[in-house]
């Protein structure tokens, strides 16, 4: 409708984990579930925006009308990301990206040995970063930010580094809180460095508070 707060808008969202292949049966991966981007691509679609939402491998299902990309590994991640990204008004990188990917991906089952095992890992791009650089001034972008130690200071130089507009901080130290759960408390950081802190919610809801914070900055 006319009348959306993002009618018309182009919205990217990633969001879930990204699996690295070691050999054809085994991967590196982590314990992101997809929820609270598919939350937040189902919010910002139902606000009226024109959602592309590219997704690693989960069982998450969006609910509304929107264009999804599966991908597998961080570089496919990447490469959607980049050919979607120049038409975006607004963009929130969900997705728990792996940092590091096997250096060789073996073309066999690797068999097991007598001694140990040593892989050697190369570091993938970043993907927040890279959109970060090429950030013209009419887009948004939003990072997000898991930490498990001095994380609001972490927070705040991701957002500068990354030159993001906002960075939404999730705390593994509260219970209830990031992977896997359905609710979630966040802080969020502006440009400005001011910091808005959310009680505990469930996801859907932290969606919601998310996208108030881009309302309040998109023109
Ligand atoms: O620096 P860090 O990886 O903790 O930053 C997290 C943010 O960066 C998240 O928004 C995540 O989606 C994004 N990210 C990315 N590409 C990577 C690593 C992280 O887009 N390779």
């Amino acid at each position: 409708k006319k009348s959306s707060p993002l009618f018309g808008k182009k919205v990217l969202v990633t969001a879930g984990p990204t699996y690295e292949a070691i050999d054809p049966v085994r991967f590196i991966g982590n314990h992101s579930s997809g929820k609270m981007g598919f939350a937040l691509a189902d919010e910002l679609a139902r606000l009226g925006a024109d959602v592309t939402l590219i997704a690693g491998p989960t069982t998450q299902k969006a609910t509304q009308n929107l264009k999804r990309i599966d991908v597998v590994s961080a570089q496919q991640m990447y490469d959607a990301c980049l050919s979607v990204f120049p038409e975006t008004d607004i963009t929130v990188m969900c997705a728990a990206v792996a940092d590091y990917r096997p250096k060789q991906v073996a073309t066999q089952k690797i068999k097991k040995q007598q001694s140990d095992l040593v892989l050697e890992l190369e570091k993938t791009t970043d993907i927040l970063a890279s959109l970060g650089s090429a950030k013209k001034a009419h887009q948004i972008l939003v990072g997000f930010a898991l930490e498990t130690n001095d994380e609001e200071n972490y927070a705040k130089s991701k957002l500068e580094k990354k030159n993001l507009d906002l960075v939404v901080l999730n705390s593994l130290n509260d219970k209830g809180a990031g992977f896997r759960s359905d609710t979630n408390k966040i802080t969020i950081f502006n440009k400005a460095l001011e910091r808005s802190v959310f009680e505990m919610k469930a996801k859907a809801d932290v969606a919601k508070d998310i996208c108030s914070a881009i309302l309040k900055i998109a023109k």
